[in-house]
């Protein structure tokens, strides 16, 4: 009797389950409810009860567990608090078994939304977190909004915060830092600080802490001060100020976030401090309540105006190293320009010895195609982690893809990338596939081959009908989408102009960086800073990002450089041809309208991997067949 109910109830349940639109991401679970589960009531207790469908699961905690580690064995899981144990069931729940324990720390998204409700370079929708009620913009002009005019968090809209949590915690990620790097001040206005509020309490629950990017001349926007100088008394007590009313309402508040004098933003440069002295008067501020600050390295074009841009970030922070107090990070970009399908790694990771550092990824595919293409990035996480070595960091950020789309990124496919950053968060030396696998198979159902097959090889498709054997930034202006290599306008900052970084002309083609040139390859590290520099041993993927070759250089295939750069364009839109004959042969297995989006998305890419080739061979040849 009790089996037949059982047998209805999952009848039942298997069909009241919501359509696949993919916006039950990778947690494509049905109820069950089968497992007796014992121990500590908490939410790990009612997903096993939900979901598990094995007869019974003790919940065991014990004080001399690492933070965040689990222990999966015969029946029972073992952490030190509710957190670990919800991570250990989600891992019982992907079929894990035996100890694991987190790499860093720190696993954070950064999300890109502003308090409008837009996200800068997201692609999946409006955002999960703001919206002004009255649907009106916000700029600096708008006066400080009364708390009714910002969005509440009820029904629908708490129910998707929910469901964040829960997705970010089945990967381990534990912090998200809620509004754009380039802030608003407003952000730290009584209405908004009460939304973070709310926000946070939903998070809780799944180990989830909240930061905030921070404007760095607040004080002046919102305190009417008359200068945001991190040396002078009223600014650090303005901050000091603010601190506390933070933690009033947040005790368990992450800490801040800061772009400073970079891309228009103000920061301790404009009162001739370094970075240094302006990351320190916040990290005082934050101290007693155990917060800490992420300073980002992402700077150009202010100090350093006219030199090579990859350079710009090393030698305006070299001489502050060791000069942060303990609880200042600095936050980099993996490479030294700016999230391009392939760069070498950021040299500042060699240079600030003294600093605690974490890596910034991007899963939003600001470049990759954005949430048209399939592209994977897990390979060109694992290749920097190839470069870098995860033990030199204390923690790790990402770039979030997540919007209010249905399927939450846009494609179902850019899904990977949100679960993959989580998974390499909590440990950077799983390989892609083996985290592709994971996902395929819980996302699609059953582990295909193909799938894993077009996967693994969508990055470097993407890098060869782009911007192959290192070329970059050849991207349109400002939306970072379609190619335009003879880009250039006269009133823009050259390092927005793609003739900039391919310096294609009749003798050859791309941006010389070695000791003859700008001298980027002093910046490494041995054995790399040689590898580099010499034309015979740099590593032809990075080949034009270094050099500026002969259009008639001999490659290691026998062929010139010129044949090259065609076959890998060619190569490029083959790959994606292959990609959308593997989702043809797949139909017979998904599930229509995932299959359906996915297609029309692929035929895009195709197009679009057939413009950039089309775009980028006409130009070069112009040079390369003599005809300039
Ligand atoms: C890129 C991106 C900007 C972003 C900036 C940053 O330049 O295009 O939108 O603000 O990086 O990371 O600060």
């Amino acid at each position: 009797m009790k089996r037949i109910a059982m047998f209805v109830l999952a009848l039942v349940s298997m069909f009241s389950a919501s359509a696949e639109d993919g916006s039950r991401l990778w947690l494509r679970y049905d109820k069950v409810l089968r497992a007796t589960v014992t121990g500590p009531e908490c939410i790990a207790a009612q997903e096993l009860r939900n979901y598990y469908d094995g007869e019974r699961v003790n919940l065991v905690i014990d004080a001399a567990m690492a933070q965040d580690a689990y222990r999966i064995q015969g029946y029972t899981i073992t952490a030190k608090n509710e957190t670990g144990l919800l991570y250990g069931a989600y891992a019982l729940l992907r079929g894990e078994t035996g100890y694991s324990a987190p790499q860093w720390p720190l696993r954070i998204l950064n999300h890109w939304d502003n308090l409008d409700g837009s996200i800068e370079r997201g692609y999946a929708g409006k955002s999960i977190f703001w919206e002004t009620s009255s649907g009106k913009q916000i700029d600096d002009n708008t006066p400080v909004l009364q708390r009714s005019e910002v969005l509440p968090l009820t029904g629908e809209r708490r129910e998707g915060l929910i469901n964040y949590a829960r997705a970010n915690a089945s990967i381990g990620i534990n912090g998200t830092v809620l509004n754009n790097v380039n802030a608003s001040p407003k952000m730290l206005s009584a209405p908004y600080l009460q939304q973070v509020k709310e926000i946070a309490a939903i998070l809780r629950p799944y180990g989830i802490k909240v930061y905030l990017s921070v404007n760095f001349a607040s004080p002046m926007a919102l305190g009417g001060l008359k200068t945001a100088d991190p040396l002078d008394k009223q600014v650090a007590a303005w901050w000091k100020a603010k601190a506390k009313e933070i933690y009033r309402l947040i005790p368990d508040f992450g800490g801040f976030l800061v772009k400073a004098n970079s891309e228009g933003q103000p920061g301790p440069g404009d009162y001739h401090r370094t970075h240094a002295q302006g990351a320190n008067m916040l990290a005082d501020a934050v101290k007693p309540y155990g917060g800490i600050i992420m300073w980002r390295s992402f700077v150009y074009g202010a100090n350093h105006k006219g030199e090579d841009r990859v350079k710009q970030a090393v030698s305006e922070f070299v001489g502050d190293d060791g000069k942060f107090r303990d609880n200042v990070i600095l936050q980099s970009k993996n490479g030294p320009l700016d999230f391009q399908p392939r760069e070498p790694y950021a040299p500042i990771f060699d240079n600030m010895l003294r600093t605690p550092q974490m890596a910034e990824l991007q899963i939003t595919q600001e470049y990759l195609g954005q949430s048209r293409h399939l592209v994977y990035l897990a390979p060109i996480w694992q290749e920097f982690f190839g470069f870098v070595n995860p033990d030199r960091l204390v923690g790790i950020a990402g770039v979030a893809n997540i919007g209010m789309d249905r399927n939450w990124c846009g494609h179902h496919f850019s899904q990977a990338n949100w679960y993959a950053f989580g998974r390499l968060a909590w440990n950077p030396r799983l390989t892609s596939e083996e985290i592709a696998k994971e996902w395929i198979r819980q996302t699609w159902g059953k582990t295909h081959a193909a799938l894993l097959s077009m996967m693994l090889r969508s990055r470097e498709a993407c890098v060869d009908y782009m911007m192959p054997l290192g070329l970059h930034h050849i991207f349109k202006f400002d939306h970072h989408y379609g190619p335009e290599p003879d880009g250039f306008k006269a009133n823009y900052p050259l390092e927005w102009c793609p003739v900039y970084y391919h310096q294609a002309d009749s003798l050859g083609i791309g941006f010389e960086r070695s000791h003859i040139g700008s001298d980027a390859t002093s910046q490494y590290a041995e054995p790399y800073r040689s590898l580099y520099d010499d034309l015979r041993t740099c590593p032809e993927e990075y080949l034009l990002w270094f050099h500026h070759v002969p259009w008639a250089y001999r490659m290691r295939n026998g062929h010139t450089l010129w044949e090259n750069i065609q076959e890998h364009y060619n190569h490029g839109v083959a790959e994606v041809e292959d990609f959308v004959r593997i989702w043809q042969d797949a139909k017979p297995f998904i599930d229509d309208q995932r299959w359906q989006e996915t297609n029309d998305r692929l035929l895009h890419q195709l197009d679009n991997a057939r413009e950039w080739r089309k775009v980028c061979l006409d130009y070069f040849r112009t040079f390369a067949e003599g005809k300039r």
